[in-house]
């Protein structure tokens, strides 16, 4: 087992060597202009060992052919595809390609993105002996050194390249999954606190609603960073810069409010019935705080937030806790 492992890893290094290369090649241009055109600089571009896998399928294979692995380990690498017809041949091929490190650096997995709008839009390392997404946060192996006071957790790979290219070097991706407890624990080995910066979109919303428990379980406070008009950390650099985006890093949202914010969309706050159940479901989610002055600081800033009696709140909230729900 120990040595499937490191027979595996090796062969991602050898892989991961293969298409940084090929990046660089004259058949790597189609790729450099893309990631050139998505304003990556030729440091970020090393930094995170950008590659390029070719327009041919086999091109990794025939390599690793060459370097005489067998076909049995190749199989499990998760880097090719096994066909009845064809044999095997690369899984990544016309793509970008991402290598996925662990915190020690070693390289774990690939993702590889189209270069244009074709679907899907990016393909990833299956689940191997020494690969599962669930337990991993892309870019953490940089951004356990940032000394910097917290962690930013973000969706996509090119959203931990943008922000470590504009400085913000202690972001990490959960890679699209739903935050995972795995990932939340390992988050906790590097910092107390986690700013989720998902994408603006329903899904991203979604996720860091998911997202906030998992972390708060796992002993870590959290913040929810906005990033309207623009849809995710990438984009809102591009387009209004590391000040701005600094900015919106210091501004983060309580997560509780956050939650109530997401909360507020499913009542129809203009209706006396509609606004009443969202207080009620809101005096029950304050059971949550047993101490008493953050219940209470909650309280008051709910009550300036949508225009409630503090005390009328306080008087649903008890009567619910003596009710015992
Ligand atoms: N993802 C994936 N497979 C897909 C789509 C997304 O694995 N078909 C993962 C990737 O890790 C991606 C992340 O989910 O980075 C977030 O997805 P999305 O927001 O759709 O992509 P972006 O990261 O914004 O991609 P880009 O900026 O390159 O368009
Ligand atoms: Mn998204
Ligand atoms: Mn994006
Ligand atoms: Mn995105
Ligand atoms: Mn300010």
């Amino acid at each position: 087992q120990a040595d499937l492992k490191s027979a595996l890893l090796e062969i991602n290094k050898e892989a991961a060597k293969f298409y940084y290369y090929q990046l660089r090649q004259k058949t790597g241009e189609q790729g450099m202009a893309y990631l050139k055109g998505r304003e990556l600089s030729d440091e970020t571009i090393n930094k995170f060992g950008l590659g390029y896998s070719g327009k041919f399928s086999n091109n990794l294979y025939r390599y690793l052919k060459g370097k005489n692995y067998s076909d049995e380990l190749l199989r499990q690498s998760g880097l090719f595809n096994v066909d009845e017809k064809r044999g095997m041949y690369d899984k990544f091929w016309n793509r970008v390609i991402y290598p996925i490190m662990d915190v020690n650096n070693r390289v774990i997995g690939f993702g590889g993105r189209v270069m244009g709008d074709a679907k899907p839009k990016y393909l990833n390392s299956p689940v191997t002996k020494i690969f599962d997404k669930s337990r991993n946060l892309y870019g953490l192996n940089m951004a356990r050194s940032s000394r910097k006071k917290n962690l930013i957790i973000c969706e996509g790979y090119m959203d931990v390249i943008s922000m470590h290219q504009a400085g913000f070097n202690n972001a990490v991706a959960s890679l699209g999954t739903a935050l995972t407890s795995q990932q939340a624990s390992l988050l906790k080995r590097y910092t107390d606190e986690v700013l989720i910066i998902y994408d603006s979109d329903e899904a991203g919303v979604k996720a860091a609603l998911r997202a906030i428990p998992m972390l708060k379980t796992a002993g870590l406070s959290t913040k929810v960073i906005n990033l309207r008009p623009y849809k995710d950390p990438d984009e809102f650099i591009k387009n209004m810069g590391k000040e701005a985006f600094q900015e919106r890093l210091d501004h983060g949202m309580n997560s509780f409010m956050f939650e109530l914010k997401a909360l507020e969309g499913q009542y129809d706050m203009e209706d006396p019935q509609g606004r009443t159940d969202f207080f009620k479901e809101t005096a029950k989610r304050l059971l949550r705080f047993e101490d008493e002055i953050e219940r209470s600081s909650y309280i008051k800033t709910i009550a300036g937030t949508y225009q409630v009696e503090p005390e009328e709140l306080r008087k649903m909230v008890n009567r619910l806790a003596m009710k015992g729900v």
